[in-house]
């Protein structure tokens, strides 16, 4: 079988005003389809340079990426833009919500950009979330947790190959945190989505099918 995301030496630097600081070394790994793998490290050990490379949001200086064999690192802009609107979401951390939307508006989001708003689907992810009662609510007006929930309906709507998540849990409380991994471990289930998560939660290291461990950015 081959794999659903493999990396292949993956080189990051950044320059600050007096110095290069190397930040990915060399990384190379895999995901398999429907894979549940934890990223752990320390703080700025580059694991949010990492999956952000992975998810095609950011380019490798040196490396390749490729999503179900088909190299993504080196795509032009418009092209990764199609990528991720096909197969590929992510979560972030500050949830990035549209403040002008609605719940069910952000929710629906990536349909309405590749044409197929389906108010059905929304009122599915709706009620799988356990958000239909805020359907109609501002980001404003909702918890951190509703926010995250929100956050992760939309990003599944589009039913993406590799769902990437940085510390999706970080800005919430132990219990929303719980809520919050329950609902990504069922949709992933549901939906066969590999889910590539940042934590520092061992819990949800646990559960995880396998961790990675970032370390001065080397994986080891
Ligand atoms: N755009 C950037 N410009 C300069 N330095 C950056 C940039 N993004 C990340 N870094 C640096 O790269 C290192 C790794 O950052 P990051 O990937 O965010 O780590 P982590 O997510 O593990 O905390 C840190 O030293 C950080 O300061
Ligand atoms: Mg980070």
């Amino acid at each position: 079988m081959s794999s659903l995301l493999s990396a292949n030496n993956i080189n990051k630097s950044f320059s600050l005003e007096d110095r290069v600081i190397h930040v990915l070394k060399n990384i190379s790994l895999t995901i398999e389809p429907a894979e549940f793998v934890a990223i752990m490290g320390k703080s700025g050990s580059g694991k949010s340079t990492l999956i952000s490379i992975l998810a095609g949001l950011d380019t490798p200086d040196s490396g390749q990426v490729f999503l179900a064999n088909e190299e993504i690192s080196n795509l032009s802009e418009d092209a990764l833009a199609l990528k991720r609107q096909a197969d590929i979401s992510f979560v972030f951390q500050s949830f990035h919500l549209i403040p002008t939307l609605t719940v069910a508006e952000n929710i629906g989001f990536p349909l309405k950009l590749s044409g197929n708003h389906s108010e059905e689907t929304v009122n599915e992810l709706l009620q799988k979330v356990e958000l239909m009662h805020r359907r109609n609510s501002f980001p404003h007006q909702l918890s951190g947790g509703e926010k995250q929930r929100t956050a992760i309906a939309r990003a599944l709507i589009t039913q993406p190959k590799i769902l990437f998540a940085d510390e999706p849990t970080g800005n919430l409380d132990e219990k929303n945190a719980e809520s919050i991994l329950q609902i990504l471990i069922d949709l992933q289930q549901e939906f066969n989505t590999a889910l590539v998560i940042v934590t520092h939660d061992p819990a949800l290291a646990k559960i995880a099918n396998r961790t990675i461990n970032i370390v001065d950015g080397f994986v080891v």
